[in-house]
Order: C-alpha cells, then sequence, then structure tokens
C-alpha cells in the first residue's frame, strides 16, 4: 500500500470576518479511520468545505497538504485530482446532469492516465447501485435531482467506491440512513479503508462507529480539537456529552 499523508496543521478559517476554525491540527495517512465529533456549528462542515475549497472558506493561516502538495494553490477540481473526495452533509443537486455523466468525468479527471471502458465503468456502477439498495434508474437520474435524503447519502457513498480517492471526508454521511443502509455504508467505508484510503468521518453518532472502528476520534469544540484519542473517545463522548469541554479545551493529544 503507498502511504500518502493529509495534513491539516494549525488551520485557521473564516468566512466573511468571522474565524470559524481556530488552529486545527489532523493528520490522516493511508488506511486510518479518523472520526471528527463536536456540538452543532462548531466548525466540522466549514473543515470539509475548506479541504475541498469551497470558494467561501478562507484559510488565513495553516498548512493543507496531501502529502508534498500544497492543496491551498488549487482549484476544486485540482484538489480532486490530487486524490481527495469530499460527500456533504447535504449534497447538491445539479438539474440536467445525468449521475452517469458527472460520475465518469469525474473518474477520468481523478485518473487521467486510465483508458476508461465505459461499458465495464456502466457495469460496475449498476453492481454498486445494487450493493446500495438502489434500482438502475439512477444512472440515468440528475446529479441528485429528486433523490431522498437516504438515497443522496447512498449514491455519496457509491462515489467514493467508484472513484477510489486517495482521501475522503464524509460529512454526516450516516444521518438519514436507515438501519439496512448504515450497514451497508459502512461496510462501503470499510471497503475504502482497506483499498488505500485515508478517511475522516464527520459524525454525531456513536452508532456508526460500532460497525467501523476509528483509529483516531478528535472532539472539535469551537473551532479547537479540544481532545484526541482512540476509538474509545467515541463512547466516553456519548457518555459525559459536550457540556464536558465548557469553559476550556482540554488540550490532550493521544498519538
Ligand atoms: N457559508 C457560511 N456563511 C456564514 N456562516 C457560516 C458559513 N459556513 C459556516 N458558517 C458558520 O460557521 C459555524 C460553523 O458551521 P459548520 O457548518 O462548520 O458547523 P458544524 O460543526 O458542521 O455543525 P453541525 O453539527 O450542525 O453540522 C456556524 O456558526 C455557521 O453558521
Ligand atoms: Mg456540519
Amino acid at each position: 500500500m503507498v502511504a500518502n499523508v493529509l495534513s491539516i496543521k494549525d488551520l485557521h478559517v473564516s468566512v466573511g470576518d468571522k474565524e470559524i476554525l481556530k488552529g486545527v491540527t489532523i493528520t490522516v495517512k493511508s488506511g486510518e479511520i479518523h472520526a471528527l465529533m463536536g456540538p452543532n456549528g462548531t466548525g466540522k462542515s466549514t473543515l470539509a468545505h475548506t479541504v475541498v475549497g469551497s470558494l467561501r472558506y478562507k484559510v488565513k493561516s495553516g498548512e493543507l497538504l496531501i502529502n508534498d502538495i500544497n492543496l491551498k494553490d488549487l482549484q476544486v477540481y485540482e484538489r480532486a485530482r490530487a486524490g481527495l473526495f469530499v460527500a456533504f452533509q447535504e449534497p447538491v443537486s445539479v438539474q440536467g446532469l445525468r449521475f452517469i455523466n458527472y460520475l465518469r468525468t469525474a473518474y477520468s479527471s481523478l485518473h487521467p492516465d486510465e483508458k476508461l471502458e465505459y461499458k465495464k465503468f456502466i457495469e460496475e456502477v449498476k453492481e454498486l447501485l445494487n450493493y446500495f439498495g438502489l434500482d438502475n434508474s439512477f444512472i440515468d437520474r440528475g446529479l441528485n435531482e429528486g433523490l431522498s435524503g437516504g438515497e443522496k447519502k447512498r449514491m455519496e457513498a457509491l462515489q467514493m467506491l467508484i472513484l477510489k480517492p486517495k482521501f475522503i471526508i464524509l460529512d454526516e454521511i450516516d444521518s438519514g440512513l436507515d438501519i439496512d443502509a448504515l450497514r451497508v455504508v459502512s461496510k462501503a467505508i470499510a471497503k475504502a479503508k482497506e483499498n488505500g484510503a485515508g478517511i475522516i468521518i464527520i459524525t454525531h453518532y456513536q452508532r456508526i462507529l460500532d460497525y467501523i472502528k476509528p483509529d483516531f476520534v478528535h472532539v472539535l469544540i469551537n473551532g479547537r480539537i479540544a481532545e484526541s484519542g482512540n476509538g474509545e473517545l467515541a463512547k466516553l463522548i456519548e457518555e459525559r456529552g459536550y457540556e464536558y469541554y465548557r469553559g476550556g479545551e482540554v488540550d490532550a493529544k493521544v498519538e
């Protein structure tokens, strides 16, 4: 397995004149799963948007690298090409853009040296649709157009498997999933890890972490990592709530 590293180092990010991330450091290596947890409005989605390069999120200082490639210098599509895939908390829908066309373009831009065999690609997509409990009609639908909440999340998980990125950020992929879908999506994440991807799962719930054991858990409070630990930390959070962190961050780090 090629060891790749996603380095988020002392990242300060603002939206407008409001500083939202106040020095976030997370290092993700190939094959690792990191869970990012924290209360509402604390900056988790901001981190996902910043890493992918959404325009409204201004990096004031800090580093953002995949290996030695500086993501801050790159456009959204170039970051994807560098090996990044982000599934947003609220996936955008694009009217009139057929899912399969989007996926094919995304794949080719991610793997420019591979010649895509379209027939084989379609077969693979159909197999995965079946795996995620979706029928073949989803191939021709507009990107996320009219999809239910849970269908969107499953389609994101499908993209994650097809596109084979080096690093994956999943922002609340588990929200709105029924029990069966949660199990299938969890398996898909485990498969992506096996394939060597480094993964950040943003979640509010211990439930998904019962299926996929994270190697590291980070608690984001008010734009800062208040505590990092192993999988056990997620259980502790469930027990003690975020109230525990009130009045100051507990600056702990576990390697
Ligand atoms: N585009 C934006 N414009 C204005 N404010 C924003 C924008 N994006 C984020 N914020 C603000 O930044 C803060 C962090 O938001 P963010 O979406 O990152 O939180 P979160 O940790 O993902 O919360 P949740 O658990 O509710 O999804 C919030 O106060 C939010 O209102
Ligand atoms: Mg969020």
